[in-house]
């Protein structure tokens, strides 16, 4: 029998994935001194681009050179005036797209500004700058002491954003997703999950204003509202526009307040939201820890609720907004848990990340009709840790160390080498 997940779907913009198996962003730290994309990039994407994916989703791009998540994420330079101005920059991102595309994938970009979330030293800002964020709150990965030391190295203070700063990062999202339009990328996902800027301002912890960018739910929307608008300005109609938000911490917060924001988010005419959840201070988004239990108290009996880490608020979602396009991403590794998602209607996207740098073909693999659902999956044990770090205080560790492996992963598919799940 076809399988669900064979079926293409059409974004509100008009612009047709091929198949509902999504590769998620990841960064790949793989951009040059001066955070264009490498060769090396260029092969990642080259090996993803014929692995049979609906879409492929870039890792985050970095909308501030000044501010990076990690010193080797690339970013394009601050100011992007039009295609002949800049031919070499265009061409440079022209050979990423065309690598992603080559195979009739379309491709999206993810842009992403870490505000605070901005390690010491990752950007051209300086090593003593302070970081941006909507307000002064400073940035810690855990109560304990360690963590305590830890984030105050690791983070410089953030300050508050002037208006004119905010105004002035709306527009760098936007010159970006100009860039990635006349590139030939096929759409943006701006990255509002995982602590970052967009979620800075979305969450009433981190957004203490009192201006039109704070104060109630509907403020703290605007930020990326007005991103959302300003885009649709320059790019062309068929150039998808997507949000990747976070479930969990705002849910803990105030649950309505998530859902005014996707209502917002769906009325300003977004082609998909990506579900995920979890920060720096407790990355949800990598599964539960050995003392998280999943979104469901009881040992789950479908496939897909045994999998899928942020599957019951997709299903919330999907409840009150039948008409919006819904990626869900996080703990899919099995043929049947990602079909069982399609099949209850909880989702129309899978987002796929680390099977994806063990294989990069993985649609292939789990669209193969020959292979028997018992076989078509990618079980993936965690990261195992030295006993010396397991004995460190630090919640991030666990969640660290599976980016660190799997980053490892993708350069070696950037250099042409064989991956490997961990032992
Ligand atoms: C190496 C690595 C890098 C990641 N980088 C990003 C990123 O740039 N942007 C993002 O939204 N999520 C990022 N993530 C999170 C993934 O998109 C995804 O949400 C997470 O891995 C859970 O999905 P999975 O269980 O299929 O891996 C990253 C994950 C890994 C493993």
């Amino acid at each position: 029998m076809v399988s669900p997940l064979s079926d293409a779907i059409k974004l509100p913009c008009g612009l047709v994935l091929p198949n509902r198996l999504a590769k998620a962003a990841m960064a790949e730290m793989l951009a040059d001194w001066d955070h264009n994309p490498t060769p090396d990039l260029i092969e990642v994407y080259n090996q993803w681009g014929q692995g049979g994916w609906g879409a492929i989703l870039t890792g985050n791009v970095q909308v501030d050179i000044n501010h990076l998540g990690s010193p080797f994420d690339t970013a394009p330079p601050s100011t992007y005036t039009t295609a002949d101005q800049s031919p070499t920059l265009v061409q440079s991102w022209a050979k990423y797209a065309e690598a992603c595309q080559q195979h009739g994938t379309p491709a999206i970009v993810q842009l992403c500004h870490p505000g605070r979330q901005s390690f010491r030293g990752a950007g051209k800002r300086g090593l003593f700058a302070s970081t941006v964020a909507p307000s002064a709150v400073p940035l810690r990965i855990g109560e304990g002491w360690v963590e305590c030391v830890l984030s105050k190295v690791a983070f410089p203070a953030p300050r508050e954003m002037s208006r004119g700063e905010v105004e002035g990062v709306v527009g760098q999202f936007v010159d970006a997703a100009r860039l990635m339009a006349d590139a030939g990328f096929s759409g943006v996902e701006l990255h509002g999950a995982h602590g970052y800027l967009i979620d800075q301002f979305l969450n009433p912890k981190t957004n203490l204003r009192t201006d039109e960018y704070g104060g109630s739910v509907e403020k703290r929307t605007k930020f990326v509202l007005d991103i959302i608008s300003e885009t649709r300005k320059v790019v062309p109609a068929k150039f998808a526009i997507g949000v990747k938000l976070n479930s969990a911490d705002h849910s803990s917060v105030n649950f309505e307040d998530t859902m005014t924001q996707i209502r917002l988010l769906n009325e300003a005419g977004i082609d998909f939201l990506e579900v995920s959840g979890g920060s720096y201070s407790d990355p949800k988004m990598m599964g539960p820890t050995t003392t998280q239990q999943p979104e469901q108290s009881q040992q789950p009996t479908r496939t897909a609720a045994r999998e899928a880490f942020f599957l019951s608020f997709a299903t919330e979602t999907r409840t009150r907004f039948p008409n919006l396009i819904l990626m869900l991403t996080g703990g899919f590794r099995t043929r049947a848990g990602a079909e069982d998602a399609i099949k209850q209607n909880a989702c129309d996207v899978i987002g796929i990340g680390r099977p994806a740098a063990i294989n990069p073909k993985f649609p292939q693999f789990l669209l193969d009709e020959s292979l028997p659902d018992g076989e078509a999956g990618l079980p993936l044990k965690k990261v195992g840790l030295p006993w010396y770090v397991r004995l460190l205080p630090i919640k991030a560790v666990g969640a660290g160390a599976e980016s660190m492996y799997y980053g490892n992963q993708i350069k070696r598919i950037g250099k042409g080498l064989t991956t490997s799940a961990p032992a």
